[in-house]
Parts: C-alpha cells; sequence; structure tokens
C-alpha cells in the first residue's frame, strides 16, 4: 500500500516509505526524508541526497549528529554493561550525571538532586509528582500553547486539541491553563512594555475563577514554548510569575526538556530571565540523541517521595548516561555557548533582512539560536499562513533543508539545527530558505 502522504524522490526512500506504510502505525507524522547517515549538521538520505539539518531531530542534537566524544563515550559504555535497572544495580554514570546536574542546575536552594528517567514527558510526570508530593494537594496550572508530552498527564497538560488531543480523552483531573505571553498575539490586546507585563500577573486573577492557589502544587511554564510556536515572554515575566508562586507555596517547575542544553546560547533557557525556580526537566539534546531526560529541584522538593515512589525500569541508561557526560563536556568546553550565542546573534540578524523583504514574515522571535519566524497573509491582520508554511517546509526539503515547523496554527518556522553547524552549511541554509521564500512569497 502506497501512502500518499509521502513524496519522496529517490527510489530507495520511495522504497521504505512503502514498506513504513505498510508496518507502522501511521498516527505518527510521515516526513519525507528517510536518513541513510547524519554527521554534524549534515544528513544524507537513503539515495545519497545531502541535507543541511535544521531540525537536529526535534532539538536533540545540540552537539552535533554523532559527536566523536559521544560516540566514544558510548562504545565504552558498551564494552562493559548496557542496562542494570538503577534498582537492581548502582552504577556511576547515573550519579555522575545527577552530580552534574546538581552543578550545573539553576534551580534554587544549596543542595539540589535528580532523578533521570527515559523521555521529556516521563520527566513532567515525575516532576508532578514530586510537586504533589511536597504540598498535598492535587492541582497544576499550564499555559495555552503548551507542550509536555504525549502521557495521559502531558497530553492533558498539553494545550493543542489537534493533533494531539483529539479522541483521546478523557484527561487527567486538576490541570488548569492560563493564558501565555504571546506578545506577538497578546491574549489581552496590551502591548509590551505598556502592558507591564499584565499576564504575569493574571495568575492572581486566574486563582479567583478557576482553581484555588491552596489547592495548587505546580505552575509549569516553557521558558520559550516549543511546539507552541516558540513564544518568547518578556524579561520580567518570570520574576513576576515566581513571585505569586512563592507566596503560595506553590512550585514553580520549568519545563526545559526544549530549551536546555545549550539550545539558546546557555546551559538552560531560564538563565536569560535569571530567576532560580524549583524544579527543572530536561531530556532530549542531554544525551545527544539517546533517550535520557531529568527531574532536577531543591533536595527539600527531590527528597519528599518514599522509597520505590519513583524510578523505572530503564531509567538513566548507563548507556545514555555516559552519552549524556560527554555532552556537558562538550557544552560547556572552551568557547561550545559563546559560539552557540554568535550562531543566534548572526542568525537574528539573516531572519530580520528576510523579514525586511518578505511581507510573510510577521515575526522573528526566541533566543540565542532556538529562533523563530511567524508566517501571516497579512501583517495587519495576522492571519496565520499554515497552508504556506507547510509548502515552505516542503520546498526546503525539495532543496536540500530540513526544517520544521510549529505553532498552535502550524505556522512558524523554527531552528534547532545543531549547533556544530559551520558557517559553510548556514550559508547553505539560509540560501535555501531564501529561495523557497521567493518562490512562496511576493518581496515588500
Ligand atoms: C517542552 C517539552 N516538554 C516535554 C516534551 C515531551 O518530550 P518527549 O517527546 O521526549 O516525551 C517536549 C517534546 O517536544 C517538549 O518540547
Amino acid at each position: 500500500m502506497h501512502n500518499p502522504a509521502v513524496s519522496v524522490t529517490g527510489a530507495q526512500a520511495e522504497r521504505i516509505a512503502e514498506e513504513r506504510a505498510r508496518y507502522v502505525a501511521p498516527g505518527m507524522t510521515t516526513p519525507r526524508l528517510v536518513v541513510a547517515q547524519a554527521e554534524g549538521a549534515r544528513i544524507t538520505d537513503v539515495d545519497g541526497r545531502s541535507f543541511v539539518d535544521f531540525a537536529g531531530g526535534i532539538g536533540c542534537q545540540n552537539t552535533g549528529h554523532r559527536h566523536p566524544a559521544v560516540v566514544d563515550a558510548i562504545k565504552e559504555q558498551s564494552d562493559r554493561f548496557l542496562h542494570q535497572c538503577f534498582m537492581v544495580g548502582t552504577y556511576e554514570p547515573y550519579i555522575d550525571v545527577c552530580r552534574r546536574l546538581a552543578e550545573l542546575s539553576p534551580c534554587a536552594g544549596s543542595e539540589q538532586r535528580s532523578l533521570l528517567v527515559n523521555t521529556g514527558a516521563e520527566a513532567v510526570e515525575n516532576a508532578v509528582k514530586v510537586a504533589r508530593h511536597a504540598t498535598g494537594r492535587p492541582a497544576v496550572i499550564a499555559l495555552e500553547g503548551s507542550f509536555h508530552g504525549r502521557t495521559l498527564l502531558t497530553m492533558t497538560l498539553t494545550s493543542k486539541v489537534k493533533p494531539y488531543k483529539l479522541g483521546f480523552g478523557p484527561f487527567a483531573p486538576e490541570v488548569y491553563r492560563m493564558p501565555n505571553a504571546y506578545c506577538y498575539r497578546c491574549p489581552f490586546g496590551l502591548r509590551y512594555p505598556s502592558c507591564d507585563v499584565a499576564c504575569a500577573d493574571y495568575l492572581e486573577e486566574f486563582f479567583i475563577g478557576n482553581v484555588a492557589p491552596e489547592q495548587t502544587a505546580a505552575v509549569i511554564v516553557e521558558p520559550i514554548q516549543g511546539e507552541g510556536g516558540f513564544v518568547t515572554p518578556p524579561p520580567e515575566y518570570f520574576a513576576k510569575l515566581q513571585a505569586i508562586c512563592k507566596k503560595y507555596g506553590i512550585v514553580l517547575v520549568i519545563d526545559e526538556v526544549q530549551t536546555a542544553m545549550g539550545r539558546t546560547g546557555k546551559l538552560f533557557a531560564i538563565e536569560h530571565w535569571g530567576i532560580a525556580p524549583d524544579v527543572v526537566t530536561t531530556a532530549k539534546s542531554l544525551a545527544g540523541g539517546l533517550p535520557l531526560s531529568a527531574v532536577t529541584g531543591r533536595a527539600e522538593l527531590m527528597d519528599g517521595p518514599h522509597v520505590g515512589g519513583l524510578g523505572g525500569t530503564f531509567g538513566g541508561n548507563p548507556v545514555a548516561c555516559s552519552a549524556a557526560l560527554a555532552v556537558l563536556e562538550v557544552l560547556l568546553g572552551e568557547g561550545f555557548l559563546a559560539r552557540a550565542e554568535a550562531l543566534g546573534a548572526e542568525m537574528w540578524r539573516r531572519f530580520e533582512a528576510l523579514q525586511r523583504r518578505f511581507e510573510i514574515i510577521g515575526d522573528v522571535r526566541g533566543k540565542g539560536p532556538m529562533l523563530a519566524i511567524e508566517l501571516v497573509r497579512d501583517r495587519v491582520k495576522k492571519t496565520p499562513a499554515a497552508a504556506e508554511t507547510k509548502k515552505l517546509v516542503k520546498l526546503c526539503y525539495e532543496k536540500g533543508l530540513v526544517l520544521i515547523a510549529c505553532g498552535n496554527h502550524g505556522n512558524v518556522i523554527r531552528t534547532l539545527m545543531p549547533l556544530v553547524i559551520t558557517d559553510e552549511q548556514l550559508d547553505r541554509g539560509f540560501a535555501i530558505l531564501e529561495s523557497a521564500l521567493q518562490e512562496l512569497s511576493p518581496e515588500r
């Protein structure tokens, strides 16, 4: 059976796409790309076509595909043992990752402890367990536009209905949702800075009509909303939100699954806002592409759950932990984050130049090299250009650039390229994007 959603050019890719359609559950988005090999920021497909990678496997390749130090660490650990289950036999790589996270954590408190699990969703689930246990309260507040995963609780915390939630209810109880800090489409109809960041102050109002603060265990927020469209709150936002959480003893969980590990030019994105949260979740680039995630937080919170209350068979796999130790070393190595920051500044300059030329680019936003352009049909009404965005992604793929979209309307192009991308690859990627924009949209 041929899947009509798959449009591929090469013979090998065509054959594999047909096999996929026959044997793989079709509920997962079907990309055109069929990968044979990847290195740094370059992907080669099964027909030998070369692509510049602006997606990084959705932000999991900040240190680049197959970073040599990460591959060596994986090989070395593989020669010793592949699995133990941390609840059957203690092993050092797990403890070493937790120690490094404690040393590097942006969280408040002098002592930090971590739990290692497998996926972003599992980290968020466990952060909520820790917050509920610590407070004895049931409710969790998430934001419009948020994405926290696909398990029952994290799907409930996730905002966008289609495709993430449609047909999968009933949802987990005691999840509440308040407006986000989406300055380009302010839910309060205000403008920054005269708004005085009313979206953060609104939490007090939210308690009146939605859920009592005395019943609220946690507020969970992404520093930059990943799947939600790289929505980037103004500088004052998190300090205001944190002050309200503190006032009521609510745990502030910062979901850094997509934003951490150098993605924004800093190890943790929340550093841009200068606050120290209670708990932080990480995953994606943490182990260079192997499944590993972490919940890190103040010891008083993390020490709460009883023995056996936390865990999992595969959580903190030794090979993934060894990879993570290598990833952290690379990220903190000389010049890596500085180069990421410089990359972000260069990309920002290029996106703004494209915005000046192409009417369709309504907004440029983000931090460091975690940037996005929001595409609109006209700049006054800001009508989301969803079909055009889809076409742009397809055109880029055909020209040799792997790019992914996001946003509630699917009209945002985001950059999650490996941060080791070369100048030449960056030039090629932007040249392809520019040429695709030329095909798509009139110049101003
Ligand atoms: C902010 C955030 N939280 C949680 C998740 C879920 O992670 P996973 O797909 O590894 O379960 C994601 C995935 O994109 C994410 O971006």
